[in-house]
């Protein structure tokens, strides 16, 4: 049979097939297919097995950028012959965040930054700007095969390429940043990496549909996956690591966008709650974990009367199940309906939580809103909520308590089951154990 055989390839889905077609089977998009050839086979070397007891061990290098939001997130530094992918909407700052990154690195090791989408002189200026790159090799290129001899050429420890979807081999056909070239120019700087131990961050485009262009993929081929998120209007930015080999993919890293890129935030719960001296109806302050770091957030609620037949359930930065989740328990358990209430959720600062502890709180902002009654604007309310009504306890209940405790709050409504862990901690603050969603909101609400 013959090898040469042409390939139609789906430029979305990757979808492959010997024949064009109109539709993709797969994802179902129009004229999606362009042709190409089959990739050659290459010609390897045996792979060579051996005993796990047996490979050497490394003292553990891992490459640290000194920016601890950073290097955090990547747990401890990049790990020597990664890929770390970094995705995010465009002018969000991964361009910025990078050639900090880059910077900083480049005064122990050799990096070259790789840009296919601005000249050398427009990344001076923006070097400049943020008053960095003394050390930094840089190149604008976008053909593949130069930037494999750069490298070869130069040897660097570590390789920035800006972007991946710029990145093109002329062979392949399909334009920059179809998923051939992406696929392609992926594998390639995984195998250079993995070959040379060489760092190589990438950075990704992120659709309007808010995934990363040159699809899902490249998440597959790469070590780590970063996002940087933040919203127009704020100017903080949040790191986010959304898959890593080498280390906790619940960690996040704060930045403030200033006039010189990118600072770190120490103290970033005082970032997302500001200390009312009055209380407000429907806002309530947690100690959430993210990560290994507590992060002190506000949940905000609004309850009215409904319009529509369906009353609206809006929620950002709660997963909207989680929500109806707890207004169901809350009917069913401490009699409080929502039926023919529109509700509205939202955590201040637009920041995303997804672990569970945030639940008891939502419950106090939501029922707060309904009945026109505050939660005291020193408490702070943390706990899980089952469908049968109870409070379960949370992890990391000291780490949260310290947290709170940095920015002066000193009462807090917990889950009844922490309360045995924390005999030193009642002394210095009030601390109210709570065992079922009842008495919790009668303990929450003024
Ligand atoms: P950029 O890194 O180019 O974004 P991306 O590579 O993700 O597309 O960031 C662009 C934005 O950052 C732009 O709107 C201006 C802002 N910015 C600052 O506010 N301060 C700075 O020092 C720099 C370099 C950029
Ligand atoms: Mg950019």
């Amino acid at each position: 049979m013959s090898t040469s055989k042409q390939l139609f390839t789906c430029q979305l889905s990757g979808y492959e097939t010997f024949k064009w077609l109109g539709r993709c089977p797969s994802c179902s998009s129009w004229n999606s297919f362009l042709e190409s050839a089959p990739s050659p086979r290459r010609t390897a070397p045996p792979a060579q097995v051996c005993l796990l007891k047996d490979v050497p061990v490394r003292a553990d290098h891992r490459l640290c950028t000194g920016l601890a939001e950073f290097d955090r997130v990547l747990g401890g530094g990049a790990v020597p012959g990664s890929v770390i992918l970094l995705g995010g909407d465009p002018g969000i700052g991964k361009s910025t965040l990078l050639l900090q990154i880059a910077s900083r690195l480049s005064a122990c090791h050799k990096v070259i930054y790789i840009s296919g989408e601005e000249s050398p002189y427009q990344l001076k200026l923006r070097a400049e700007r943020i008053n960095a790159g003394a050390n930094l090799l840089v190149a604008a290129e976008t053909g593949l095969d130069s930037i494999l001899d750069v490298v070869s050429k130069h040897r660097p420890g570590v390789l920035v390429i800006d972007s991946v979807q710029s990145c093109y081999r002329s062979e392949l056909g399909g334009v920059p940043g179809s998923l051939i070239q992406v696929r392609e120019v992926t594998a390639e700087l995984v195998q250079l990496a993995k070959e040379t131990e060489t760092v190589v961050f990438l950075i990704g485009h992120v659709t309007k549909e808010g995934v990363m262009a040159g699809p899902r993929l490249l998440e597959h081929m790469v070590d780590t996956v970063l996002y940087l998120e933040g919203d127009r209007g704020h100017t903080f930015r949040i790191l986010r690591g959304v898959k890593n080999r080498f280390g906790s993919t619940n960690e996040i890293g704060v930045f403030v966008m200033e006039e010189q890129g990118l600072a770190e935030v120490v103290n970033p719960s005082a970032l997302f709650v500001t200390r009312r001296s009055r209380n407000v109806q429907g806002a309530v302050v947690t100690a959430s974990m993210e990560g290994t770091r507590p992060l002190l957030v506000e949940v905000q609620a609004l309850v009215i009367p409904s319009c529509y037949a369906t009353p609206r359930r809006a929620s950002v930065g709660i997963d909207l199940n989680r929500a109806a989740l707890i207004m169901a328990v809350l009917d069913k358990h401490a009699g409080i309906s929502f039926v023919g209430l529109d509700t509205f959720i939202n955590v201040v600062g637009g920041v995303r939580i997804s672990e569970p502890a945030v639940d008891l709180t939502v419950a106090a902002s939501l029922v707060s809103s309904l009945e026109g009654r505050a939660v005291g604007s020193d408490t702070a309310v943390i706990g899980e909520i089952g469908l049968t009504g109870e409070i379960l306890p949370v992890s990391n209940i000291k780490a949260r308590l310290r947290e709170g405790a940095k920015l002066g709050y000193h009462k807090y409504i917990l889950p009844q089951a922490n309360l045995s862990t924390l005999k030193e901690e009642q002394g210095s603050v009030n601390i109210t154990g709570v065992e079922n969603i009842k008495e919790a909101i009668d303990a929450c609400l003024l």
